[in-house]
């Protein structure tokens, strides 16, 4: 296992980047909040792959919570962090501080429009801001690479894939699989939350994405029954309560009124005071 570099400063970080490119290699790079699980480390493994060198940050980003959210709260483990990242085939990690990453006030934050309305937008006004913000700082620190993201937080995928097009970003943007538990729980560091009741009742989610996909390939094609029915399996779990349920058009995000073209099946509910997020494609006929 190689030996794991930490950075603490952008400008070190960045000169170090700088510095491999120059010399042929290409960046793989895993942007993340920390308290990493098998979702975090899946993305390294293919920021590996396809790269000759595999970077990832670990920075809380105050920017993306609203301030009843749980920031100060929000798990953290570097030690751990560090241990995975370095045996998921990573070499170095920037780890800056707030005051470094934010040394004052800021006054420029990058906004996505349409795309961040509805969803985790409606739920968290300020969220993608802040999101879509860290990410161009991060990229900027990073400079040419590709970028790898999780399909968990498919919304956010497609506000960065977004975001990186339309201001000319020299990265790809890449999305990987969900990974989930044994019982179809969506890995989210996040998870620790919940009472064991809830964790028990969780796994409703990816019950009702797995049943209402299976419907629609299976031939039905009325989008109001298939969201029905996911509103109903939610529904039925008594820990869940239930945020939002949408078939979308997988590249706008907008509530799709028929299955002719790749469509994303998307979910949310509260367990308790914790909101856990799932989706899934529709491969049917046509799709
Ligand atoms: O998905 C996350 O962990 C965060 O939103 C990200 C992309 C690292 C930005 O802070």
């Amino acid at each position: 296992m190689a030996a794991i570099e930490v950075h603490e400063t952008i400008d070190g970080f960045r000169a170090t980047l700088d510095r491999a490119r120059a010399s042929g290699a290409t960046v793989g790079f895993v942007p993340t909040m920390g308290y990493l699980h098998d979702g975090h480390v899946s993305l390294m493994r293919a920021a590996k792959g396809a790269n000759d060198l595999a970077v990832a940050s670990i920075f809380v980003n105050p920017l993306q919570f609203a301030a009843d959210e749980d920031l100060s709260t929000y798990p953290r483990d570097l030690e751990r962090d560090l241990d995975l990242s370095a045996a998921a085939g990573v070499t170095h990690v920037l780890h800056p501080s707030v005051e470094e990453m934010y040394p004052t006030p800021i006054l420029t934050t990058v906004t996505v429009a349409d795309i961040t309305r509805r969803f985790e937008g409606a739920s968290r006004p300020e969220h993608f801001a802040g999101v879509a913000t860290v990410v161009a700082k991060l990229f900027s620190m990073v400079g040419p690479c590709r970028a790898y993201f999780g399909e968990k937080d498919f919304q956010q995928l497609a506000v960065v894939t977004r975001m990186a097009a339309d201001l000319s970003m020299p990265v790809e943007v890449v999305g990987c699989p969900i990974v989930r538990e044994p019982d179809g729980l969506a890995m989210s560091s996040r998870n620790v939350y919940l009472s064991p009741e809830q964790r028990a009742a969780a796994p409703v989610l990816h019950r009702a994405l797995t049943e209402v996909v299976a419907a629609a390939e299976a031939g039905e094609d009325d989008v109001a029954v298939l969201r029905a029915r996911l509103v109903d399996l939610v529904a039925g779990e008594e820990e869940a309560a239930l945020d939002y349920a949408e078939v979308v058009d997988a590249s706008t995000l907008e509530p799709a009124v028929d299955l002719a073209g790749p469509r994303r099946v998307l979910v949310a509910a509260h367990f308790g005071r914790t909101r856990l997020l799932d989706n899934m494609g529709i491969s049917a006929p046509g799709v």
